[in-house]
C-alpha cells in the first residue's frame, strides 16, 4: 500500500505533489508527507490522518514552499510503526542529506537496521523505510553518485519496494527503483512525475514509461536514464497512455460509494454490449485465449482472490460447475501461497483482482504461472501488474472505483464470470442450450431490475435506520447466494464497523444459532430457487429464538411479512443469476448504516484499496 509522487521540473512542485497524493489516496490515508528541494537543503513537511491536514500545513507555510521545483511525497498506509508524524514519510539520514518515500515492506530491515546502527545511524522512527535512507547514505558517502548508492542499496535489500529518493546536493535529481511494486514515470515537457500509479499524473502526461523490477532510473529535468542492478544501461520505450484525466467528481451523490452503487445499471449495459450481441449467438469473448480443444480439455478451475473479489469468485465456481461440468477450487490468495497445490496443463488458473495489483493475488498467480498454467486475470486494471502476468485478459471496464468498499467493480466481476462459463458451457455443450438463451435473455434485463431497485432506496433507507445501532449483524443464505451472504456483511463490517458475519443458513444451528437473542439482526436473503424453502426454514429456527429478522426476497408470498419484521422486496429474476440483483440492496444497507452512524464511507479506518503487502 501506500502511494509515491516524486516531481522535477520547473513547475512548483508541492502543487503537483499534493495532486497526485489526492489521486492516490485509495491506497492509504492515515498520514502524509512531502520533501522539497530548498536552495541548500531539503525542506520536509509531515502530517498524521489525512492528506488535507498536510495541504493545509503547506499552505500555512506556502512562501516557503511554493518556489521549490523538485520534490517526492508520499500517502502512507501504516505496516511498521502507527500513524504518527515521527513515522511518517520521506525520511532522511542523519544530516538529512537523503530523503526517501518508499511502498512496500523492506522485509530484512531488522538485520539492516542493526548493521546501521551498530556503525553509528541514530535511527528516530519505527518505520522500515528509516534502513533505506540511512543506507543509501551510507553508500552515497562511498561513492558520491545518487544511482551507485541506490543501486548498491538494492542489491542489500529484500523485499517489496518501490522508492524515490532525492539529495541535498543535487538540485536537478531524482533516483527511483522498485521491486514488486509499482511504479511510473511521466514524461513531460522539461518534466517528470513519477508515481505509483497513473492518475496521479495523467492531468499533465499522457506520456509514460513503465519501470520494470530491479530496473533504477535517475530523472533530471532534462533526460531519464535507466539502468539495472548490474549497472547495463536500459533501452526503454515511452508509451503514450489511452487514459484520459479521470474526473474524480461525486456528481452530486454524497459519497463515492453511493455513486459507484448507482453506475452498476450503466456498467452491466457497456459489458454486455460487446459481449452479448444477441440472444441467439455464442458470447463473443475472444479475450479468451484458449481454442476449443483447450476448454474442452479442462479438468480443473483454480480461482484465487482477495476479499470482495474472493466472493465474486465464490459465485463464478457455482455458475461455472453448474454449467460447465468442471470442478472448481476458490480459495484465498494468502492461503493458496502457503500449501502445496496440484496443478496439471489443463488446470485454468483464474485470478480476480480490482485493483490488479494484491500482493497475494500477485504472488499466487505467479506461483501457478511457474507450473505453466494457463492464467486468466480478471481484473478492473488492464495496465496492473497482475496483467501483465495474463495469458488471457479479461478487464471488467467498471471504470475508476474510489471508494474503498468494492462495489461496481464486484458487479462487473460477476458479470465476467457468468460470460466466462457461458462461452465455456457453449463450447462444451455441457448446458441445456435453452438454458443459455434464457439466461442471456434475463442478464440483459438485469440493468432495469437494479435500476427499479436503485430507484426504490426508501424501504432500505428505513431499514437502515431501524437497524444502525446495532453491535452484531448476521447474514444467511444458501446456494448460489451463500457469497452474497459474505459480501453483504463484508461491506457492513467494513463501513459501519458493525460486527457482521455471514453463514450458508444450513450451518446456523452447527452452532451460530447460540448467538441469537432479541438483539441480534438476522437478514436472510430468500430468493426463489433450489434452497429458497431450506432458507425459509432456517428463518424459522432463528425466528423461534427471538432473533430480529430481515427479509429480502424477490418472492410476493404475504405470508414473509408475518415470520419476518422487515421485508425488502426486489425484482423477480432465475436464480442463477439473482446475485446480481441482491447484492444491490445490501450494498445500499451497508452504506445508508454507515452514513447515518455518521462514518467516513469512502475511506472506512484501517483500510487501503490496493493492497500491495502479504
Ligand atoms: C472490498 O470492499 C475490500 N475493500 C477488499 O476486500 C478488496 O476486495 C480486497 O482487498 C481485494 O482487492 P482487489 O480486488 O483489488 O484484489
Amino acid at each position: 500500500m501506500c502511494g509515491i509522487v516524486g516531481y522535477i521540473g520547473n513547475k512548483s512542485a508541492v502543487d503537483i505533489l499534493i495532486d497526485g497524493l489526492k489521486q492516490l489516496e485509495y491506497r492509504g490515508y492515515d498520514s502524509s508527507g512531502v520533501a522539497l528541494m530548498n536552495t541548500d537543503n531539503i525542506d520536509i513537511y509531515k502530517a498524521e490522518g489525512k492528506l488535507q491536514n498536510l495541504a493545509d500545513k503547506l499552505f500555512m507555510n506556502r512562501d516557503k514552499v511554493v518556489n521549490s521545483t523538485l520534490g517526492i511525497g508520499h500517502i502512507r498506509w501504516a505496516t511498521h510503526g502507527a500513524p504518527t508524524v515521527i513515522n511518517a514519510h520521506p525520511h532522511t539520514c542523519n544530516c538529512g542529506g537523503v530523503a526517501v518515500v518508499h511502498n512496500g515492506i523492506i522485509e530484512n530491515y531488522k538485520e539492516l537496521r542493526a548493521k546501521l546502527e551498530a556503525e553509528g545511524c541514530v535511527f528516530r522512527s519505527q518505520t522500515d523505510t528509516e534502513t533505506v535512507a540511512h543506507l543509501i547514505a551510507k553508500k552515497y558517502s562511498q561513492c558520491k553518485n545518487l544511482t551507485e548508492a541506490v543501486r548498491l542499496a538494492s542489491l542489500e535489500i529484500e523485499g517489496a519496494y518501490a522508492i524515490c529518493v532525492m539529495h541535498k546536493d543535487l538540485p536537478n535529481e531524482l533516483v527511483v527503483t522498485k521491486r514488486n511494486a509499482p511504479l511510473i514515470v511521466g514524461v513531460g515537457e522539461d518534466e517528470f512525475i513519477v508515481a505509483s500509479d497513473v492518475p496521479a499524473f495523467i492531468k499533465y502526461t499522457k506520456k509514460a514509461v513503465y519501470l520494470k523490477d530491479n530496473q533504477i532510473a535517475t530523472i533530471t529535468r532534462e533526460n531519464l536514464n535507466i539502468i539495472d542492478l548490474n549497472n547495463n544501461s536500459i533501452f526503454f520505450t515511452t508509451e503514450v497512455l489511452p487514459w484520459e484525466p479521470a474526473s474524480l467528481s461525486k456528481m452530486g451523490y454524497k459519497h463515492f460509494m453511493l455513486k459507484e452503487i448507482h453506475e452498476q445499471p450503466a456498467v452491466i449495459r457497456n459489458i454486455l454490449s460487446g459481449k452479448l450481441r444477441s440472444v441467439d449467438e455464442d458470447i463473443y469473448l475472444d479475450e479468451l485465449k484458449l481454442d476449443k480443444d483447450s476448454i474442452k480439455n479442462l479438468s480443473r478451475i483454480q480461482i484465487i482472490a482477495c476479499g470482495t473479489s474472493l466472493h465474486a469468485a465464490m459465485i463464478g465456481k457455482y455458475i461455472i460447475e453448474s454449467l460447465c461440468e468442471i470442478p472448481v477450487d476458490v480459495e484465498a490468495s494468502s492461503e493458496y501461497i502457503y500449501r502445496k497445490n496440484v496443478t496439471d496443463k489443463n488446470t485454468l488458473v483464474i485470478g480476480v483482482s480490482q485493483s490488479g495489483e494484491t500482493a497475494d493475488t500477485l504472488t499466487a498467480i505467479k506461483q501457478a504461472k511457474s507450473k505453466s498454467c494457463h492464467i486468466v486475470i480478471i481484473t478492473n486494471r488492464p495496465d496492473s501488474a497482475m496483467a501483465r502476468e495474463a495469458d488471457s485478459l479479461l478487464a471488467i471496464n467498471a471504470g475508476i472505483e474510489v471508494s474503498v468498499a468494492a462495489t461496481k467493480s464486484y458487479m462487473a466481476q460477476l458479470l465476467s464470470f457468468y460470460l466466462l462459463a457461458l462461452k465455456i458451457a457453449e463450447t462444451k455443450g455441457s448446458a441445456d442450450k435453452s438454458l443459455l438463451k434464457s439466461l442471456k435473455e434475463d442478464l440483459i434485463l438485469i440493468p432495469q431490475k437494479l435500476e427499479q431497485i436503485l430507484s426504490n432506496k426508501d424501504q432500505i433507507q428505513q431499514c437502515a435506520r431501524e437497524y444502525a445501532n446495532t453491535k452484531d449483524f448476521i447474514f444467511i443464505a444458501r446456494g448460489v447466494n451463500y457469497p452474497t451472504a459474505l459480501e453483504g456483511a463484508l461491506k457492513l463490517k467494513e463501513i459501519s464497523y458493525i460486527n457482521a458475519t455471514g453463514y450458508c443458513a444450513g450451518e446456523l444451528k452447527h452452532g451460530p444459532i447460540a448467538m441469537l437473542d432479541e438483539s441480534m439482526p438476522v437478514l436472510a436473503i430468500l430468493m426463489k430457487g433450489l434452497v429458497y424453502d431450506k432458507i425459509l426454514s432456517n428463518s424459522e429456527e432463528s425466528k423461534a429464538r427471538n432473533a430480529r429478522m430481515i427479509a429480502l426476497t424477490n418472492s410476493n408470498d404475504v405470508k414473509l411479512d408475518l415470520l419476518f419484521d422487515f421485508v425488502i422486496r426486489v425484482p423477480d429474476v432465475q436464480e442463477y443469476l439473482s446475485p446480481l440483483i441482491a447484492i444491490v440492496p445490501l450494498q445500499l444497507l451497508a452504506y445508508y448504516i454507515a452514513e447515518f452512524l455518521g462514518k467516513d464511507v469512502d475511506q472506512p479506518r484501517n483500510l487501503a484499496k490496493s493492497v500491495t503487502v502479504e
